[in-house]
């Protein structure tokens, strides 16, 4: 769709909008599911703009188009999974190469750091990004990356994206920023300087916890050019229906998110004002030792909520006696979850590096949903009252 420079579009028109054009064949509001793995040439060597589904398909560039408007960026490049959009980045390096990574990313993305790329001679320093000198202190002239999450996962830790995009590029190096937990109606990292923005759009952007998929976002041609090239090469395309469902689901992300941002306010305070809660991460919240740049960088602060109950076993019996909250792994869908990171989404980060951040046996996360909020404060008073 075409933008008018005098007036930006606002972001909800965004959502609906950005990059989207009817259907050339029909007329289509939607755009078809292109569940195709190949396209007709029509002559040897001719071709419409398609050929393979693994390079080009219609109904995943609509939502690449759209994720690309939402973020403020030129180009989206979808992928089968966050994880997959993360190492296709660590896939533009070569071996010898060294990585700056804040410490206390999901878990996942340590593990492939840790366990994976490191196997195939890419260097990772580890660091506490809330701390700006801690990251300039690790860049060396060989670093190309610094790779940050803000908030992080699952301890809510923030760190100044401007000034991480600063000590990126003064090393030469690139920024990439994890946007999975705020999503761009409440942070849009392009616009602090970072490079690539990624997402595991399994969680907010699609909203309806259906779909396993992932997402980069930049605004410099060469380097989308590069990361196209390397997922041609490798393989880790979303099937047509996973990228319709993810683009339905951010059409409606401005609403899903005021509501997220509303109801995860609401637990924050609840959580910090009841007695069994030893301490609420949460950057909404004035107690929250980085408060100030989270109003300073973000404009709503998501539906994810951590409470410290003290010990393991009062955590196991908060988060099992809990009903409208669903024990379960992930986080951003319409429906409340709840979880113990040390046992799941962070199982695979080593124990004493967990205990260090704060990742306790005793913490919970709470992915807020956007149920009626009396029905959710009632459910978490039900399961507190049984510690
Ligand atoms: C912040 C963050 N980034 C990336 C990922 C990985 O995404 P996926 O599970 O879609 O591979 C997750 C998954 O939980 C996440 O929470």
């Amino acid at each position: 769709m075409s933008t008018d420079p005098q007036r930006p579009l606002a972001f909800g028109t965004l959502a609906i909008h950005a990059g989207q054009e009817p259907d050339p064949t029909t007329g289509a509001v939607m755009p078809p599911i292109y569940q195709t793995s190949t396209y007709r040439q029509p002559a040897l060597g001719e071709h419409l703009g398609y050929e393979y589904a693994r390079v080009q398909n219609p109904t995943r560039e609509a939502l690449e188009r759209n994720l690309a408007g939402l973020e403020g960026g030129t180009h989206g490049i979808a992928f089968a999974s966050g994880l997959s959009a993360i190492e296709a980045v660590l896939k533009t390096l070569s071996a010898g190469d060294h990585v700056v990574s804040e410490e206390n990313t999901y878990g996942g993305t340590n593990r492939m750091f840790n366990r994976v790329l490191s196997r195939l001679g890419i260097q990772f320093t580890f660091v506490d990004s809330r701390d700006p000198d801690q990251v300039r202190d690790a860049m060396r002239p060989e670093t190309r990356l610094l790779h940050v999450e803000t908030p992080t996962n699952p301890m809510m830790r923030l760190c100044d994206l401007r000034a991480m995009a600063d000590i990126a590029h003064e090393a030469d190096a690139l920024l990439m920023v994890d946007n999975t937990f705020s999503t761009p109606f409440n942070q849009r990292p392009l616009e602090f300087g970072a490079d690539i923005v990624v997402h595991s759009t399994t969680k907010y952007l699609n909203g309806h916890s259906d779909v396993i998929g992932g997402a980069l976002i930049v605004n410099d041609d060469d380097l989308a050019e590069e990361l196209f090239f390397v997922r041609k090469s490798t393989g880790a395309v979303p099937g047509p229906m996973d990228a319709w469902l993810v683009l339905r689901g951010a059409k409606t992300l401005h609403l899903r998110m005021q509501a997220h941002n509303q109801n995860g306010l609401a637990v924050a305070r609840f959580l910090q004002e009841h007695p069994a809660g030893e301490a609420v991460h949460y950057p909404g919240l004035e107690s929250h030792p980085q408060h100030d740049l989270a109003v300073r960088q973000m404009t709503g602060f998501t539906g994810m909520v951590s409470v410290e109950l003290g010990s393991g076993d009062r955590a196991r019996r908060f988060v099992e006696g809990t009903r409208l909250f669903a024990l379960a792994e992930s986080l951003g869908g319409v429906e409340s979850l709840i979880g113990v990171p040390a046992l799941m989404t962070h199982a695979s980060v080593a124990p004493e590096r967990r205990e260090a951040m704060g990742v306790t046996d005793g913490l919970v996360r709470l992915s807020v949903g956007i149920e009626d909020i009396g029905d959710l404060i009632e459910d978490l008073k039900g399961a507190l009252a049984g510690l």
